[in-house]
């Protein structure tokens, strides 16, 4: 018999379509993704998951699911997971890496500008009808070419979007990472390694977060990280909620002790704190960083390749997981 998977996100007709070709699915093909006792109420029976970021995949969840022996995630983080309980478990995870790597770049790229050249900010002051008269301070932004660009997590996005800076807008690039970059790259980037992130935070014009979220990472960036900050600057985070502490932003963006904030994911999404809604020096798109038509559906199709190369080669193509 064909292996049962479970598809508990919506995703592209094609996609399940291929999966059809190799495995008996039962697919959400409504509008809102499967998580909680929707998701864990389907599991039993299914040996594969195809998944997004909603859904939790842990040593409870595993209990309910005796059969399972693969979760593929549609998306490069996986702070989803419990990778040790599903080690522990036997149950293999997969991750979509590198497809989205210069997309979500672009992105992270594209919301620093509009936080320093408060691109949103500027529409909808038009769009209310408030633009009058020419002023010569109307709207003022902050410098992008010629600043510093302190990258905190510096992998494969945090570079790519290093490159851009460096190489596009000649700015200056100081970064924080557990590792050092190799003398090549740094070289390449003339960057500037901070063994901390807070020297990060108080040199850089433009800080963008782009690491992994982990329990250790919660708040990393609070009330006190903020105060490190050049009243001029500005934060970006396209990694994780809950890496910012979002309230404790939003006092600083409403105080202006920084002058500008750009955020693609929250604490709690799709809730977003009303302190930062209130705010109208902070640019917030709906974790949309590698939402192109193409990169979405790369990530697609190399999740469903990981449940294929899985069961037909008992290989995942990009395992979080160790496998015994
Ligand atoms: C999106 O946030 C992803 O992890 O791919
Ligand atoms: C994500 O995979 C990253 O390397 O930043």
């Amino acid at each position: 018999e064909r292996p049962h998977i479970l598809v508990a996100s919506p995703t592209f007709p094609e996609v399940i379509a291929k999966l059809r070709a190799h495995f008996e699915v039962e697919a959400n093909e409504g509008d809102d993704v499967w998580k909680g006792q929707a998701f864990t109420s389907r599991l039993p029976g299914k040996s594969g998951a195809f998944l997004t970021g909603a859904q939790t995949v842990n040593a409870e969840v595993l209990a309910q699911a005796p059969e399972l022996k693969i979760v593929a995630n549609m998306a490069v983080g996986f702070n989803n997971l419990d990778v040790a309980a599903l080690e522990a478990a036997g149950v293999v995870g997969t991750n979509t890496p590198d497809v989205l790597t210069e997309t979500t770049a672009d992105f992270g790229f594209a919301l620093l500008m509009a936080t320093a050249r408060r691109v949103t900010e500027a529409e909808h002051y038009l769009r209310a009808g408030l633009w009058g008269k020419w002023s010569y301070d109307l709207l003022l932004g902050s410098e992008i070419h010629g600043s510093t660009l302190g990258i905190i997590g510096m992998g494969r996005i945090g570079q790519g979007i290093a490159r851009r800076g460096v190489h596009g807008f000649g700015m200056n690039l100081i970064y924080h990472n557990r590792s050092q970059l190799d003398a090549a790259t740094e070289a390449e980037l003339k960057a500037h390694y901070a063994p901390t992130k807070e020297e990060v935070l108080e040199k850089a014009d433009h800080v963008v977060l782009v690491l992994p979220y982990t329990p250790a990472a919660h708040h990393l960036i609070g009330a006190a990280q903020i105060a490190l900050m050049k009243p001029t600057a500005t934060l970006v985070n396209i990694a994780r909620g809950g890496i910012v502490d979002d309230v404790a932003l939003a006092k600083a963006l409403q105080a202006k002790t920084i002058a500008a904030a750009g955020l693609d994911v929250f604490e709690g999404e799709p809730t977003v704190a009303k302190e930062l809604l209130e705010c109208s020096n902070v640019v917030l798109t709906p974790h949309i960083a590698s939402a192109t038509l193409q990169t979405r559906l790369q990530m697609a199709h190399l999740a469903a390749d990981n449940l294929i190369a899985f069961f037909k080669e008992g290989k995942p193509l990009t395992p979080v997981t160790q496998q015994r």
